[in-house]
């Protein structure tokens, strides 16, 4: 098969389903043409199942925002984010920019999807700054391809510390799919003091809406595998996590005054996003959370 036509194939495959990408892209607000309407039919259903998915998703985005802040405490200002979806809702590129403008960090983004990685080359070229921030089309499962490519765009010295961001990503990712081997390459990659980000959604058996989404999930192109937090934990290698520990993402450090967080969207959609919206209930957040130091 000549690569034209793998990609057709591929392009089509990942059309006629709906996709993490777009789906998640539109739970976060964004708008067509960055998504299909399949995937905001999908994204409705789900919403109409667990009607706290959607500010579940937006918390998760809430915790990268104030992770990319630590990283930028602690002097880092490298960062890649694997699984990184559209650039459209509040990137780690802009809070970098947007938080600490002199340091002038360096984002390189990966994604695996065709769509998503085509208009998050459109999107950072015109609004961003391709002299350090630059789009990957790559597969985590690829490691040392992926590593390659990331290294090319020579954004990251892996002689210093970065911020490995892989949020969302590992509940897509299937045990007999050894995820683990490309996580232990990427954190022997990265030099000493660099930060790795997890987060990731638990299995709770007992948690009707979720197992009836997470089966509908199956149905797509991103089909998932939900982990308990002591299997998600395997993923940081054993390294030290930050305080508090792997924590719901809204917990996670979170600053006492949250309109005040690295966070921003005008286009909350009737949420009160302002305050901590689930009340006694912080499983309503769905998004387990670590950040752990590489020793
Ligand atoms: C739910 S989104 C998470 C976006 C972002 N990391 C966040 O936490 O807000 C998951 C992303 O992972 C991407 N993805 C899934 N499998 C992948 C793989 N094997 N390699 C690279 N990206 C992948 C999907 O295309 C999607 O954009």
């Amino acid at each position: 098969m000549s690569g034209d036509t793998e990609r057709a194939d591929s392009l089509r495959l990942h059309l006629d389903r709906p996709s993490s990408a777009r789906i998640y892209d539109y739970m976060l607000g964004g708008k067509g043409p960055n998504n299909y309407a399949i995937d905001r039919e999908f994204g409705d259903r789900q919403l109409a199942t667990m009607p706290d998915l959607r500010r579940a998703m937006r918390e998760n985005r809430r915790f990268v925002g104030r992770v990319v802040e630590t990283a930028l405490e602690r002097g880092i200002d490298q960062f890649i984010d694997l699984g990184a979806g559209l650039p459209t809702q509040s990137q780690p590129h802009e809070i970098a920019d947007r938080l600490a403008p002199d340091l002038k960090a360096r984002v390189v983004y990966v994604d695996n999807e065709l769509i998503a990685h085509a208009h998050s080359e459109i999107l950072l070229a015109s609004t961003a700054d391709p002299e350090r921030h630059q789009a990957v089309l790559g597969d985590f499962f690829n490691h040392g391809a992926l590593w390659r490519s990331i290294r090319a765009t020579g954004l990251i010295d892996p002689e210093r510390p970065t911020c490995l961001l892989v949020t969302a990503l590992l509940h897509f990712m299937f045990p007999e799919d050894r995820p683990d081997v490309p996580m232990s390459v990427y954190r022997d990659k990265i030099a000493p003091g660099s930060l790795l980000v997890l987060t990731h959604v638990p299995d709770v058996p007992e948690d009707d809406a979720l197992q009836e989404v997470t089966r509908e999930y199956g149905t797509t192109a991103s089909p998932s595998y939900l982990r308990t937090d002591e299997e998600f934990l395997e993923f940081f290698g054993g390294w030290p996590l930050l305080e508090p520990g792997l924590e719901w993402t809204g917990l996670w450090r979170p600053h006492a005054d949250r309109s005040q967080e690295p966070w921003w969207d005008e286009d909350t959609r009737g949420l009160p996003e302002g305050e901590p919206w689930w009340e006694d209930q912080p499983s309503r957040m769905y998004y387990r959370a670590g950040v752990a130091v590489k020793p």
